[in-house]
């Protein structure tokens, strides 16, 4: 639901950084009690506490993992003029006739010998919006309403075919030797508040009868629930190494990609692009969008008790540098866009250094370097020598080709096959 006007004015954004309320950050390495994390062991412990509080007062608690199903629905095995497979495959929630399921697009390169590394990451528009190929299907899902021949009222329509594909480089990430799996997050979880009623949220929630409605999951937590079903069904595909899988997302999915990578581990490597507030921004900062204003105009996206935090950051017991501590020891990429003041790029940047001793205690360079970088780096520099990898990208809040060449870079650094 659009926020009223009375609701929306009293979020007006602040973009002056001498504007900006005192705050302090929780130490991702002081326990709750006070108490210094010094080892790797008492960080797993800490590590649980701080996954619990992101479920509890963030994202929401989501149910346990669902048995999954999955059938092939079409097959094109000279896809992008013999460079790869093309396959479309469904994964079911659960093994009923009526489980409710999600359309994975995946595209695996023809001369990978033995099973690739991949990127996997939701899109905003449907599976048929990331490339022109007239075979990839349409999605039947609710869409929103672009009001222009792209979707007609609430459905996706074939004018909207590769419409997003400047974001997906499909033949670059193949050539590259990668697969490239993707979804439609409206598959898993339509996009618009209805109570938590829709999409997975329906069939699964009654899972969460025992969890306080205030702690149950938002829709964010919902599509991280997808893309880790998902990666279920990839640990059973053999031309994909599900041990050596990225999870990317935009925005939104950016903050999804976050989430999914902190709540499961299986997932190799973790790329924000743009994530902003609720995914790599600092909340505390309260610049740019906030918690506040997020959760007036999406009730939808985190659990009802993030709400407690609407201007009033400092309430919350955690912040968004200690969602990509949770990532540690795992490749990190974080990135922001000069245009993109909305997401804070500032504190995107402070929350992957704040990120940094927690890669360090489990024996990672962290961002690389013996200390931390003093200030920002410059538009289009990239930090990605070391675990963490950082770039503040010239232009707008998008996923562009720049981004995505370092995030192939910083994959073949991580994700190549160890012999
Ligand atoms: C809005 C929202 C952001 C979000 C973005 C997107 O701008 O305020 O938090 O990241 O939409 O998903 O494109």
């Amino acid at each position: 639901l659009a926020p009223t006007i009375a609701e929306a004015q009293k979020f007006v954004a602040n973009y002056d950084e001498s504007k900006i309320p005192d705050y302090q950050l929780p130490d991702p390495l002081v326990t709750q009690a006070g108490e210094a994390v010094t080892t790797p062991e008492q960080w797993r412990e800490r590590r649980s506490v701080l996954v619990d509080l992101f479920e509890k007062h963030v994202y929401g608690v989501s149910p346990k993992p669902c048995p999954i199903r999955h059938s092939l629905v079409s097959c094109d095995e000279n896809a992008l003029g013999g460079k790869a497979v093309r396959r479309e495959v469904d994964v079911f929630f659960g093994e009923s006739d009526d489980a409710h399921s999600m359309r994975l697009l995946i595209y695996t390169p023809t001369k990978s010998t033995g099973a690739s590394a991949a990127f996997v990451g939701l899109n905003f528009q449907g599976n048929h919006t990331i490339d022109p190929d007239p075979s990839i299907s349409i999605t039947e899902s609710w869409v929103r309403d672009r009001r222009d021949d792209s979707t007609d009222g609430h459905r996706a329509t074939a004018a909207g075919r590769g419409v997003a594909a400047s974001r997906w480089p499909v033949e670059t990430i193949i050539d590259r030797g990668y697969s490239l799996v993707t979804i439609y997050y409206g598959d898993i979880d339509p996009d618009f508040d209805d109570g938590f009623q829709n999409g997975i949220h329906g069939p699964l929630g009654s899972q969460l009868d025992d969890v306080p409605q205030v702690h149950r999951w938002g829709s964010i937590a919902a599509w991280a629930y997808g893309l880790s079903r998902a990666l279920d069904y990839l640990e059973t595909d053999s031309a994909i190494d599900a041990t050596r899988v990225a999870v990317i997302g935009h925005s939104r999915l950016g903050k999804t990609s976050l989430w999914a990578g902190a709540s499961d581990p299986r997932f190799a490597m973790v790329i924000s692009n743009d994530s902003g507030c609720g995914g790599a921004a600092l909340s505390r900062r309260a610049i740019g969008e906030t918690i506040g204003r997020i959760n007036t105009s999406f009730p939808h996206w985190f659990c009802d008790q993030y709400v407690k935090y609407n201007e009033n950051e400092n309430a919350c017991p955690v912040d968004q540098h200690e969602l990509l501590a949770l990532i540690a020891p795992r490749p990190l990429y974080v990135a922001s866009a000069t245009e993109d003041q909305w997401a804070d790029p500032k504190g995107e940047f402070m929350s992957a250094t704040l990120a940094d001793p927690v890669y360090r205690l489990l024996g990672t360079d962290g961002m690389g370097g013996k200390s931390l970088p003093d200030e920002m780096p410059a538009a289009d520099q990239p930090i990605k020598s070391g675990r963490i990898g950082y770039h503040l990208r010239t232009g707008k809040h998008d996923l562009a080709k720049y981004d995505w060449e370092q995030y192939l870079d910083f994959a073949d650094k991580h994700l190549t096959k160890k012999e």
